[in-house]
């Protein structure tokens, strides 16, 4: 049943997904950005939709178009998308940050356009950390009344030297504390731009909570099925 919801267990639900790229301006034409496409935010926000929920999307750059019925929030850089999402999160029984935000930001955003130098040397380009919107979600809770907030995170992860992708997602949902963390594997045609995805979803302890793979919307209804479960305990 792909694409298509299984029940109405979002309704009454508010949900705010966070989705796309961020970018950073290095000056009035030039910013650091990255390839995420919002494909899977998009996803996340049509599923929950199906489900019945009440969506809020914060779209960050991107290149796919926001299914119809939900509240889109178009944002660019790191810093609007973190006030939109605490804004739209004030009421919300779920946040997803599906998006992908950038690190770091150049740490001047130059008022002219840095212009060639006639010696041929290259301007230095210096950069300053991001904060991190889910972390901070997790430890200022940003929902005003009280009640139960679930947050969750994505992760994109390679393997390397020091281990698999599913060791670097543990790692990473302890660190955060997100109360579930969809680890993808990227590399080898899955990930950034691509239809299909297969997730791992992590509690904060680390422990595997559901494996889920095919479409992204597929991808999405396993995720919201993990949430749906949350929300009930
Ligand atoms: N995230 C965020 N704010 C940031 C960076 C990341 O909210 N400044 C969120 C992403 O939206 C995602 C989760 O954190 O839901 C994991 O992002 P990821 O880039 O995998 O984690 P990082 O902590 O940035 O670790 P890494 O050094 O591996 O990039
Ligand atoms: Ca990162």
């Amino acid at each position: 049943a792909e694409g298509k919801p299984r029940t109405r267990d979002l309704v009454g639900r508010r949900v705010v997904v966070s989705a796309g790229g961020t970018r950073e301006p290095l000056d009035p034409v030039r910013f650091l950005g990255n390839r995420s496409s919002g494909r899977q935010g998009v996803a996340l926000a049509r599923t929950a939709l199906a489900r019945g929920a009440d969506v809020t999307l914060v779209a960050a750059n991107l290149t796919v178009r926001p299914p119809a019925g939900v509240r889109v929030v178009p944002v660019e850089t790191t810093a609007e998308l973190a006030d939109a999402v605490r804004a739209a999160a004030a009421d919300a029984d779920v946040v997803v940050m599906a998006a992908a935000v950038a690190d770091f930001r150049p740490a001047a955003d130059a008022a002219h356009k840095i212009k060639k130098q006639a010696d041929g040397s290259a301007p230095p380009l210096a950069l300053v950390q991001n904060p991190d919107v889910l972390a901070g979600l997790v430890a200022e809770p940003a929902r005003t009344d009280g009640g139960r907030q679930v947050v969750v995170g994505f992760a994109a992860e390679t393997g390397d030297a020091d281990g698999d992708v599913l060791h670097h997602g543990r790692a990473k949902a302890r660190r955060k504390g997100a109360d579930l963390l969809a680890v993808n594997a990227v590399g080898g045609g899955q990930g950034f731009g691509t239809e299909g995805n297969a997730v791992t979803v992590l509690d904060a302890a680390g422990e595997v909570v559901a494996s889920v793979e095919g479409s992204k919307d597929a991808v999405a209804d396993g995720l919201w099925d993990a949430v749906v479960s949350r929300l009930h305990r």
